[in-house]
């Protein structure tokens, strides 16, 4: 374990950073599953009358993490508040995966300052993958010392244990395991509104060149099927009505058990059969998704018809110098089956331009594997690199104009294939799932639909967290208008 406090020199032997040929040593071993979580009874009343504030950056994951810290500290007796002065503990749960995600932390952080001058009892922390990275952890001692508390991805349990340390002492209490923690199964999670995340799976062990997260999240390391099947059983009980399965790579569920032989698609086809409307994942690797999984899919029922699929690029050799471990052949192959087993999927993706050494044909090859594809939409990303990375080493020679251009060239294309697709839906009645009011006009109702798409129309509130039939009408190219079919309200299961 590796606890320690700004007064302590030598940081280094409290800390390692991402190192590549350690992490790819890493084995199976070691990973114990707890199920004893408890918060400890003297810290139980310590928020009384006291409030938190969590910030998130990136991705669900990490909007996942915030549930279970606030959790805990609902646990601990604090209540959320969005008032920053109101607040007596504030959290940044912060993102490595982009330049820019880190760059708004050090920003943020500055303004915190001048919070914590004015209320010295407010605790500030930091957590989520940034932590993980020594550079970082650095730069906020150096430049940040009024930091109470920074602690990683593989420390969220402690956060009760963390917290009382941050209040008791007068050093930066910092906590970041370099090396993957255990599953905690039973920690507090605060969920909202009529959908649910699930984690099914932590860490990554894939290894793309130019991404920090299997330095940041640890080896894969999978739940246990009937945690997960339990929990989204108690989730179909509370009255979800979607659940999002989450994983780095989650079609690599189950690769790491060494007594099952129980794997992504098995786990799907015991989660279709919990009465649970819609339930997705988030993220599938292509080199893992196998025929039993897309068989499975196939069977509907609860499986939405919607699944994202990052392919990064079209282009081979730099396919293999990201170390996606497919090919552009293989990848169209992988689509040609799932649009033959699932004929109305809608597949996304995320694509990233101006990967080191990458040549116009070659960011070519990208446009037309998304044009011969379809993408219904896609996270598209200007390369940006890492430190500790194996990309971090090649010579990050694209110019940003270049780059820039190409991400544009990219979106318009993209752009353009998601109205194509959208048109088509016109005339059709779709099932939409109602989330709330549209963000700009609170006349107007908006919702998805099975493959995640935004619709809009007019309704009464009371539709909010049920499932309508829309019809639909217009296309503009974020989201699709269409008009409530009143006397078709459902409740059930979809196709
Ligand atoms: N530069 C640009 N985009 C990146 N991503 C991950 N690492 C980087 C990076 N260094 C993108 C990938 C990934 C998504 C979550 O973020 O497309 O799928
Ligand atoms: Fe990163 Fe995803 Fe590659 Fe894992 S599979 S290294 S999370 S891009």
């Amino acid at each position: 374990m590796t606890t320690t406090n700004k007064s302590k020199k030598d940081y280094s032997i409290y800390f390692q950073p991402p190192s590549y040929s350690d992490a790819k040593k890493r084995g199976k071993e070691d990973i114990e599953v707890h199920y004893d979580f408890n918060v400890p009874e003297d810290m139980k009343e310590i928020g009384k009358d006291k409030f938190y504030l969590i910030q998130t950056y990136g991705c669900q994951m990490n909007e996942h993490d915030t549930e279970t810290i606030k959790g805990m500290l609902e646990q601990m007796g604090y209540r959320s508040t969005d008032d920053r002065k109101q607040a007596d503990i504030i959290l940044l749960n912060t993102c490595a995966v982009r330049e820019n995600a880190e760059d708004k932390v050090f920003g943020e952080l500055g303004h915190l300052k001048h919070l914590k001058l004015e209320k010295p009892s407010l605790i500030l922390g930091v957590c989520g993958c940034m932590s993980q990275e020594e550079g970082v952890v650095n730069r906020i001692m150096k430049k940040h010392p009024f930091v109470d508390l920074i602690f990683g991805t593989h420390n969220i349990h402690r956060v009760p244990v963390l917290l009382k340390e941050a209040m008791f002492s007068r050093e930066m209490v910092i906590e970041v395991w370099s090396k993957e923690g255990d599953i905690i199964e039973n920690l507090p999670k605060k969920r909202e509104g009529i959908k649910a995340w699930v984690n099914i799976m932590y860490g990554c062990d894939k290894f793309c060149t130019y991404c920090i997260v299997p330095y940041t999240r640890g080896k894969e390391r999978s739940r246990r099927p009937q945690d997960v099947i339990a929990e989204v059983r108690e989730l179909a009980r509370q009255g979800f009505k979607e659940i999002m399965l989450l994983g780095q790579n989650v079609n690599a569920y189950g690769k790491d058990f060494e007594d099952i032989e129980y794997r992504f698609g098995d786990l799907m086809d015991d989660i279709r059969k919990i009465d649970i409307p819609r339930v997705r994942f988030t993220t599938s690797h292509p080199r893992d998704f196998d025929d039993h999984l897309i068989e499975v899919l196939a069977k509907k029922g609860n499986l939405v018809e919607h699944i994202h699929l990052p392919v990064q690029s079209g282009n081979n050799e730099i396919l293999k110098r990201m170390s996606r471990k497919y090919t552009r052949e293989h990848y169209l192959e992988l689509v040609r089956k799932i649009k033959k087993a699932i004929p109305d999927v809608v597949l996304t993706s995320d694509i990233i331009v101006g990967f080191p050494g990458e040549t116009d044909e070659q960011f070519e090859d990208t446009l037309s594997l998304v044009n011969e594809v379809g993408f219904d939409s896609a996270f598209t990303f200007i390369y940006s690199p890492r430190e500790g990375t194996p990309a971090a080493a090649m010579p990050d020679d694209i110019p940003a104009e270049v780059k820039k251009q190409r991400l544009y060239r990219l979106n318009d294309a993209l752009n353009a294939i998601s109205k194509q697709r959208n048109e088509l839906l016109k005339g059709q009645t779709l099932e939409v799932l109602v989330e709330g009011e549209s963000k700009n006009n609170a006349n107007v109702l908006a919702g998805r639909t099975r493959t995640n798409k935004l619709v809009h129309f007019e309704g009464p509130k009371e539709l909010i967290g049920q499932f309508v039939q829309v019809r639909i009408t217009e296309t503009p190219t974020f989201y699709i208008k269409g008009d409530w079919v009143q006397e078709a309200v459902t409740q059930q299961l979809g196709s």
